[in-house]
């Protein structure tokens, strides 16, 4: 049996390390909080014994308490002010962030948080990119910023997609890394995994495949992300992750009927038909089966990963399977809400698209078995209000 050494990493974090091991550039020769592939479970876990060849480690795994990670980001916070800069704080998910840092006490004494917009600086470009670092010296970073768009966009400009957000990512996190920021935490898509995949996806499962013909350059970029992390953490030990939110909703939304997601266009449609005295038409039969999480849930969550979650690799930020509701029911609930009493006609003609796209939260629920999402009904209903309250100002 090898001994187990504890070395000190350029993180000052320590590690623990098989000695055959040490200096080599395999993954493997990290035994700490990492999950190691191949480990039996996505918690924390540290390895208390290690029969090491010259190339892997056979190790017997328990449970890393949480509370020497949280111990640690807490440390982070305490070595001086923090700053936190989130990138596409101008879109919904940068509002609902800033909505319940600045509104719900989820800031921080001490804490100073910036919400950037495009004009702030665009992303694409390096130089801009640094000069909007240099102006703020964020110890944090919640990369939201990204190029988005509706099917027809996508499927019309792959590249351009695939080129921009490759651009936009590299350019944050090289920088992020450059100024020594402390933790990135970095935002992915469900759309990204592969199209053929088995049901419920979890967060294993985003290089199993190819992604959707329609979306595969943003879908890629995305990907990659996941891919830059890792290198992050294996050659520097940064503590940079990314989150996976599914079909997010909420004030701020995109409701333009050609470029939003699903339940931003069908609240824009309802509202549009109901000013109009028009029927509604929705795409394909309403049968398809999605989770909706409201912006609010998911801006919550992401403080939380920003502050407790120690891991590199994704955690999938979503309600559960007992939460999914069908097209039809989200467009009778926007109908109760908006108060629309005209006639819900179904283009049964058009798509359903994939009947259901069910993730697993199960690695969130080891991790916040308490958290309560919003029931959707009650997101639609606030959704709806602040798009009517906001009509002049919303995106249509
Ligand atoms: N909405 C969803 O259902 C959903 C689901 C899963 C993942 N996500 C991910 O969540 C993140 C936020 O999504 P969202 O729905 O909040 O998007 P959004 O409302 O469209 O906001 C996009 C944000 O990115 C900024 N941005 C775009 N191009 C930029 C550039 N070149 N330089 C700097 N900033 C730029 C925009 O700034 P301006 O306002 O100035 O244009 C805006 O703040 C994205 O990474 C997205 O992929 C969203």
């Amino acid at each position: 049996m090898a001994e187990v050494i504890v070395v000190t990493t350029n993180t000052g974090y320590p590690r623990k390390c098989c000695p055959a091991l040490i200096g080599s550039e395999s993954r493997e020769a990290f035994l700490d909080t990492e999950r190691v592939p191949g480990n039996a479970t996505d918690r924390p876990q540290v390895a208390t014994d290690c029969h090491c060849s010259a190339t892997t480690c056979q190790c017997h795994w328990e449970d890393l308490e949480q509370p020497a990670q949280i111990e640690k980001m807490e440390s982070d916070t305490k070595a001086g002010p923090v700053r936190v800069l989130v990138t596409g704080g101008s879109g919904m998910l940068g509002k609902a962030i800033e909505h319940v840092v600045m509104n719900e006490g989820l800031k921080r004494e001490g804490e100073e948080w910036i919400f950037l917009s495009s004009k702030d600086a665009d992303l694409r470009d390096l130089g801009q990119t640094k000069a909007v670092f240099k102006k703020h010296h964020p110890t944090h970073v919640i990369h939201l910023a990204a190029k988005v768009g509706g099917l027809y966009e996508h499927m019309r400009d792959n590249l351009l997609f695939l080129s921009d957000n490759l651009r936009i990512n590299d350019n944050v996190l090289q920088t992020a890394h450059d100024t020594g920021v402390t933790k990135v935490v970095s935002c992915l898509s469900s759309c990204i995994f592969p199209d053929k995949i088995t049901y419920p996806i979890d967060e294993t499962m985003i290089h199993n495949g190819l992604p959707h013909d329609s979306n595969f350059g943003y879908s890629h970029a995305k990907r990659l992300i996941d891919i830059q992390n890792r290198g992050y953490f294996e050659q520097y030990g940064h503590r940079y992750t990314s989150v996976i939110p599914t079909n997010v909703f909420g004030p701020h939304d995109n409701f333009n009927i050609d470029k939003a997601h699903v339940m931003s266009a069908l609240i824009g449609k309802t509202y549009k038909a109901k000013m109009e005295g028009t029927p509604v038409t929705v795409c394909g039969t309403g049968a398809a089966r999605r989770l909706f999480t409201l912006s609010w849930d998911v801006g919550r969550l992401i403080v939380w990963v920003l502050r407790e979650y120690d891991e590199i690799q994704p955690i999938i930020l979503s309600v559960g399977e007992e939460d999914e509701i069908s097209i039809k029911d989200a467009v009778e609930m926007i109908a109760e809400a908006l108060d629309f009493k005209g006639e819900i006609k179904y283009d049964t003609s058009l798509s359903d698209g994939q009947l259901r796209k069910t993730t697993s939260i199960a690695k969130l629920r080891r991790y916040r078995p308490d958290f309560t999402f919003t029931p959707v009904k009650e997101g639609i209903k606030m959704t709806c209000d602040w798009f009517v309250a906001n009509y002049n100002s919303a995106r249509i």
